[in-house]
């Protein structure tokens, strides 16, 4: 099975070379496989037994009678030395739920079998009787614990908390200023969307449990499911198939899907596969965190002295990855500026809907669409240019963050500026385009600290990455994965232009975590970065002996000193560097519609390198179009702890229609620490685009928005309060 496509078959591959991507040809082939392209011998079915409610007590479940080879598989068939758990950042999602549920979609057991028409029968005929409770859906019914507090020992909702300062105190700084201006900003759910829905395999082979499954973290799965049966991780393999997108929605929700079969393997032991269609993926699958963020800024004699932020991010019913999420957003909630004064606080409310997790982005987007938002509003009521005005507190090198770390690096905003605002002619149509015109032109500047918050590299992860050399061929073996982002063919090509050989004789293979070492998460835009300059050093190293026969390289991360980080305290330097962007829209307003025409839209991205320009120009087409749905048309609305939008027909995600091409520049700026100076980028073009949309259509209307999306019927609302 070769992959290998390169336009200069056979010759010394270099970073710089525009190459064809190494899973091009087979998916557009069809050849790919995915999890449901698998068919094993004696193949079994699984579909998910599911809570309809939201919150209450379980009183009875009643299954008919199965026919022979059925079985329905709950917490009851959870062995007794097993806990009824997952484990992913903590251990509170439970596997099955029992005697009570926490949200519509809750599993509560599978029927597994044979014939998928027979069991799609056989789940309609189960009935749960449930004694219903007020749930808590929202951030404000969580704040003020409706139907009872989750978390009674507390007597609140609160999941996790957190907070940063620095500078002086707040009530210090208000007390001097000459106004506070005040608003609250709220961002919506947002489905993931991934062209694939979430599906996995279970099967056995030699005494040992085996999945496929379409993930971004294999050696997460064997971890968090381990535990259900009380077996070391090593009698799970995990082999992840072609994964057709996940945008984090398959960095901890794979355990949903892999815990459940485990269960049921370890019963019935013969191959079962779970497909998810599209309605259950939409409906019953983790989404981004919904946020109520309320800013506070201080202003005296027309300048920012301290920026107060207190976050809320819906958690739903279970922790999942929503801490880490939470402290991203925190730390993210200056945006790419520097306040001499600021307090930051994070509060995950815990609330009955299904529960939120990863998501391009991974928390940043929601504070950063924030600060942009709000200063931009804040430059309006001072009667200045919303960019000239924040350009005032643009962060450099040296910069004290908010967690009192550093910013390490050049930070080359203003030349990236340059480029945007001479493309977009920013300066004329900002002038020219008078307020309330139909016409307007927005601006948003964004960053995106690189891999894991804090230590997370060094003490939580502590990646591998090894190189097995056969004759002149050379094997990467790490447990990061492809899911679209182009992460194959960006390894392959660090690796071959590190040895100086043709990428046609790297290869890397889907991972499996019986053969491959655990190189950490595909996550928080770490892959090329982190586990591509293991790779680098691996083939460093493996270029000097390469005279010495087969044999293999492992390296393991080294955190460059001179960087401290106290996660107890959240002090000291929660990235060693940032990603960094400017997006800039300009629309046109059908003043009798609503309908919003976008024109333009430009972009630049600091990503230290590009390894593949083609794979960075598709992240950043691809992201700035996501960023541009959650802030203009993506609507997923909830009544009763249900999603309103339960397919692709009725949540709406754009096509390439509804926004015109756009004009991308790629900065460089070297980062000492990556592989040939590249940084993370695949999250980073997420971060801005909506708040630059925002502001665009804000100026066309002279109106204001506080929350997202706004499609037509938003902005009908919004121009009720125009006079
Ligand atoms: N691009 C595609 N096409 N598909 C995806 O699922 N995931 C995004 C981003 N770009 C994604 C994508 C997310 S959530 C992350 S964390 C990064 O890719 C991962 O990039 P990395 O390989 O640099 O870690
Ligand atoms: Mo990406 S949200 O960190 O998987």
């Amino acid at each position: 099975m070769s992959e290998g496509y390169s336009s200069k078959p056979m010759q010394a591959t270099k970073i710089g070379d525009r190459i064809v991507r190494v899973d091009a040809v087979q998916k557009a082939r069809g050849e790919a496989v995915y999890v449901c392209d698998m068919t094993l011998p004696d193949m079994q079915y699984a579909y998910m037994v599911r809570s309809t409610i939201a919150r209450g007590r379980i009183k009875a479940i009643h299954v008919p009678e199965l026919p022979e080879g059925y079985y329905f598989i709950s917490a009851k068939d959870i062995p007794a030395q097993g806990k009824n758990e997952l484990w992913m950042i903590a251990k509170d999602w439970r596997c099955f739920a029992e005697d009570y549920v926490l949200y519509v979609g809750e599993t509560i057991g599978l029927v597994v079998g044979p014939d998928r028409g027979v069991l799609k029968r056989l789940k309609a005929q189960i009935r749960i009787d449930y004694e219903e409770q007020t749930p808590a859906v929202t951030i404000d019914d969580g704040i003020h614990c409706v139907g009872g507090p989750m978390f009674p020992e507390k007597n609140s909702n609160v999941m996790c908390e957190l907070f940063c300062e620095k500078g002086r105190p707040m009530d210090e700084v208000f007390a001097e200023a000459d106004e506070v201006f005040e608003e609250t900003i709220e961002t919506p759910y947002q489905e993931h969307v991934h062209l694939e829905t979430n599906s996995a395999i279970a099967d056995m082979e030699d005494g040992k449990f085996v999945f496929y499954a379409s993930a971004q973290c294999p050696f997460y799965i064997r971890k968090s499911i381990a535990g259900l049966l009380d077996i070391p991780y090593d009698d799970i393999i995990v082999r992840q198939c072609t994964t057709g997108g996940a945008f984090g929605g398959k960095e901890h929700f794979p355990d949903v899907l892999c815990g459940a079969l485990l269960v049921a393997e370890n019963k019935i032991r013969k191959p079962i596969k779970m497909v998810f269609d599209r309605e259950e993926d939409t409906q019953f699958s983790v989404k981004r965190h919904p946020s109520k963020c309320i800013y506070k800024t201080a202003v005296k004699d027309g300048k920012i002295t301290g920026v107060y932020g207190h976050i809320y991010y819906n958690c739903g019913a279970y922790l999942s990855s929503s801490y880490v999420v939470l402290q991203r957003g925190v730390f993210h909630g200056n945006g790419v500026y520097t306040f001499d004064n600021t307090y930051l606080k994070g509060e995950g409310i815990g609330t009955n809907m299904f529960p939120s997790c990863a998501f391009r982005g991974f928390g940043a987007p929601q504070t950063l669409f924030a600060i942009e938002t709000h200063l931009d509003h804040l430059a309006h009521h001072l009667g200045v240019d919303p960019l000239e005005f924040k350009m005032q507190y643009l962060a450099k090198k040296g910069d004290e963050t908010t967690t009192n770390g550093h910013i390490i690096e050049e930070v080359k905003l203003p030349e990236m500026l340059d480029v945007v605002t001479r493309e977009s002619d920013y300066w004329r149509k900002a002038k020219e385009y008078k307020p309330g015109c139909g016409r307007g032109i927005g601006i948003a500047l964004y960053n995106h600290g690189g891999a894991f918050t804090g230590n997370g590299e060094q003490a939580i992860i502590k990646a591998h990455a090894r190189l097995v050399k056969t004759g002149d061929r050379v094997s990467i073996q790490v447990g990061s994965t492809e899911m679209g982002q182009g992460f194959k063919t960006s390894l392959r090509k660090i690796c071959a232009a590190t040895l100086g050989v043709s990428i046609d004789r790297i290869e890397y293979l889907d991972p499996d975590t019986s053969k491959v070492v655990d190189s950490g998460p595909t996550a928080a835009s770490r892959s090329t970065m982190i586990v591509g300059r293991l790779v680098e050093r691996a083939a460093q190293e493996m270029k000097e002996r390469w005279s010495e026969g087969d044999f293999t390289t492992e390296v393991e991360y080294e955190h460059p000193d001179g960087y401290p980080w106290d996660q107890a305290t959240f002090r000291g330097d929660a990235y060693l560097g940032y990603g960094w962007g400017v997006a800039c829209v300009e629309v046109e307003v059908d003043k009798l519609t609503n309908e919003v025409k976008t024109l333009g839209a430009w972009s630049s991205h600091e990503i230290g390198k590009a390894i593949d320009e083609l794979i960075v120009h598709g992240q950043i087409n691809g992201g700035i179009l996501q960023s541009l749905g959650y802030g203009s048309m993506e609507k997923l609305e909830v009544k009763g702890g249900r999603f309103k939008q339960k397919s692709m027909s009725d949540y709406v995600i754009p096509t390439s229609m509804d926004f015109p091409k756009q004009f991308y520049h790629i900065q460089e700026n070297p980062y000492p620490w990556g592989p040939y100076g590249a940084k993370g980028m695949g999250e980073l073009v997420f971060n801005g685009a909506s708040a630059a949309y925002v502001d665009a259509v804000e100026r066309a209307l002279n109106t204001r928005f506080t929350s997202i999306p706004i499609p037509p019927e938003a902005i009908e609302e919004a121009m009720k309060h125009v006079h």
